[in-house]
């Protein structure tokens, strides 16, 4: 497993890149304001309950504090905020690396082109990229309405069925950023996250070089073996493709290079061969409502090896 070992990072206050850092200082400035004024209307409050009944001088204090107090403080903040607003990168694929992100109940479906050959590189809910290269995620949803939400890099954006949106982003140091979808799209919802791994860009092409190859070959021990006739005794080729093993549905992530990846359900586990396992046996138990059926009739020793090979899938 490659990648930066460092723990995911969500926060809108922890930027690492351009556009983030424009929207934490948003952040911070109303947060800074919001926190001003209420202190200035307590200690108000404070001192008028300290006048035992002297009459306030009203239009006064209506007039300024709830007309010409608010309408000087939004038109500040509206100028202040349209005026940074200028820096945030153009939405726009030139220049940039394009990727290409579907929202799924409840996964995310990633696809790349592969620089060598042109052809389509698809993984799923983890986007590789390189450190100080910006990318444009051109987005889209295969179901209902989807939002792709990644704090410490950018901000939110839509993904509309029947539409195709986009989203500028770039990170500035490497790292592991964790993103979340931020619209509600049913039970799972919550369960719907990814991590975008920023990678030095020499990491990074040899990271995408890997992935446009074809599955690795089972490891010649007889387990992986197995577990590559199990995937297909279970029927798993019906959803899944494995490119040079099984190539014809795309219901559910590619699984390529799915060892490669980081975690699987779409953030819920860690990656390694017991939670596959745990996985394959039981979805419904995991993440109730995910469209992937329990595994039937497997017994133990084939749902280990179907995970080995899962596993192996690097
Ligand atoms: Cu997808 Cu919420």
């Amino acid at each position: 497993m490659t990648g930066p070992a460092t723990a995911p990072l969500q926060s809108v206050l922890h930027p690492a890149g351009a556009d983030a850092a424009i929207i934490g200082q948003f952040a911070w400035v109303l947060f800074g304001a919001g926190a001003l004024i209420f202190v200035a209307v307590m200690a108000l409050l404070a001192l008028s309950l300290r006048r035992h009944g002297r009459p306030l001088r009203a239009r006064l204090w209506i007039g300024g504090g709830g007309i010409v107090f608010p309408v000087l403080v939004l038109s500040v903040l509206l100028g202040w905020s349209t005026w940074r607003s200028a820096g945030l990168a153009p939405q726009t694929s030139a220049g940039a690396l394009a990727i290409s992100v579907t929202g799924r109940m409840w996964w995310w479906e990633v696809n790349y082109r592969d620089p060598a050959s042109g052809r389509e590189i698809a993984t799923a809910n983890e986007i590789r990229i390189p450190v100080g290269r910006t990318v444009y995620l051109g987005l889209n949803a295969a179901d209902v309405i989807h939002s792709l939400w990644i704090p410490a890099l950018a901000g939110k954006r839509d993904m509309i069925p029947g539409r195709v949106t986009g989203l500028t982003l770039r990170a500035d140091k490497p790292g592991i950023y964790r993103g979340q979808c931020a619209e509600y799209c049913g039970i799972q919802h919550a369960n719907m996250a990814l991590h975008v791994v920023a990678l030095a860009p020499a990491e990074f092409d040899a990271w995408l070089a890997a992935q446009a190859r074809p599955a690795r070959e089972p490891a010649p021990d007889g387990l992986q073996l197995r577990g590559r006739a199990v995937f297909f005794e279970q029927r798993c080729q019906n959803c899944h493709t494995i490119r040079g093993v099984a190539e014809r549905a795309r219901l559910g992530p590619d699984l390529t290079h799915v060892g490669s990846r980081l975690r699987i359900g779409a953030g819920l586990l860690q990656n390694h061969r017991a939670s596959l396992a745990a996985w394959v046996a039981n979805p419904q138990a995991l993440k109730p409502g995910v469209s992937m059926p329990a595994a039937s009739g497997i017994d133990g020793a084939s749902l280990q090896a179907l995970a080995a090979y899962l596993e192996g899938l690097q």
